[in-house]
């Protein structure tokens, strides 16, 4: 399988782009593996004719309204993040009503029909700086209140209005099996995605995207790390750090959405190109906006 996605990636012009969240075998074959701001530069910097995102649906939805020309695939279309609807209708426009600076910062892990609405997107390792080089003082966070009370925490000079979302994997992530983590490894830090409840975040070492959590432990002259988030990034930190160790929550937080990215669902799409991700021209010409802010801000 690997031989034949190979030749057709080189036939066809396509790279092929995977979150750290995405099974083994998917990084492994994939042009481009990082977090989800790294993934979105790629997306919008690509010279191919075919982007396969091995993902969920806002970051294929992402890549093509950055890329109207390019043709998007991914391996399955119902790859999707549960937490990029989790705002309630009308919610923005009610918040806009009360208050006149406001800016609508919206998390990229949102439909882009949420994006046509907000302001600025962000990603977790762009969030801090973006939100504080707003000139606003009022601030409307979607969908995720973990990752916005991160945010309100590193930006206190702002007033920053949570909305009820979250991502269900890293929510579920308990106080008990991190401590019984510690318990068991009282040496390992612990290295957390801000996604995670904010009681959990207080009682870690470090906080950072994806990306940051890796490079934290690619530095670190110690040998064990406690990894409070998704367990796909294991397979970049375990082939990048031979002899250092993993320890995750049990049991091992995991995104099933993301793990639609199998090797055969790769060679198919690639084969039939028939799971093209299309956003209707009007949501796309607004969605664009806050994903240009972002890029434009997070440099
Ligand atoms: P990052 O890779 O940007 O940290 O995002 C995490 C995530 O949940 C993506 O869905
Ligand atoms: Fe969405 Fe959470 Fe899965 Fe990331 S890990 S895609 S935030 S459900």
């Amino acid at each position: 399988m690997k031989d034949k996605i190979l030749q057709l990636k080189k036939e066809k012009n396509a790279v092929i782009l995977a979150h750290y969240y995405a099974p083994a075998e998917a990084q492994e074959i994939a042009d481009y593996v990082g977090d989800s701001f790294y993934l979105a530069k790629v997306a919008k910097k690509s010279t191919a004719d075919i982007l396969v995102f091995c993902g969920v649906s806002f970051m294929g939805e992402s890549a093509k309204i950055l890329n109207p020309e390019k043709k998007v695939l991914m391996p399955d279309l119902l790859a999707d993040c549960p937490m990029a609807h989790m705002v309630a209708k009308g919610k923005i426009e009610e918040m806009r009503d009360k208050y006149d600076d406001l800016a609508v910062v919206c998390y990229i892990n949102s439909t882009a029909e949420l994006k046509t609405k907000s302001d600025v997107c962000v990603t977790s390792s762009n969030a801090v700086g973006i939100v504080k080089a707003l000139p606003n003082k009022n601030i409307f966070f979607i969908p995720d209140r973990n990752l916005g009370s991160f945010v309100a925490k590193q930006v206190p000079e702002k007033n920053i209005i949570l909305n009820d979302g979250c991502c269900p994997i890293h929510a579920a992530i308990t106080r008990e099996q991190l401590l019984e983590q510690k318990k068991l490894h009282p040496k390992a830090p612990i290295l957390i995605h801000p996604e995670c409840e904010p009681e959990l975040v207080a009682m870690s070492d470090f906080i950072g995207s994806t990306a940051e959590l890796i490079e934290y432990v690619a530095k670190s002259p110690l040998e064990e790390f406690i990894i409070c988030t998704e367990d796909g990034v294991d397979y970049k930190l375990t082939t990048d750090n031979p002899g250092k160790k993993f320890f995750y929550p049990i049991p091992h937080p995991c995104c099933v959405d993301m793990k639609l990215n199998t090797l055969e669902n790769i060679l198919s799409v690639l084969e039939k190109e028939d799971r093209e991700v299309f956003v209707d021209e009007a949501v796309a010409e607004m969605a664009c906006r806050p994903l240009y802010r972002m890029l434009e801000l997070g440099r």
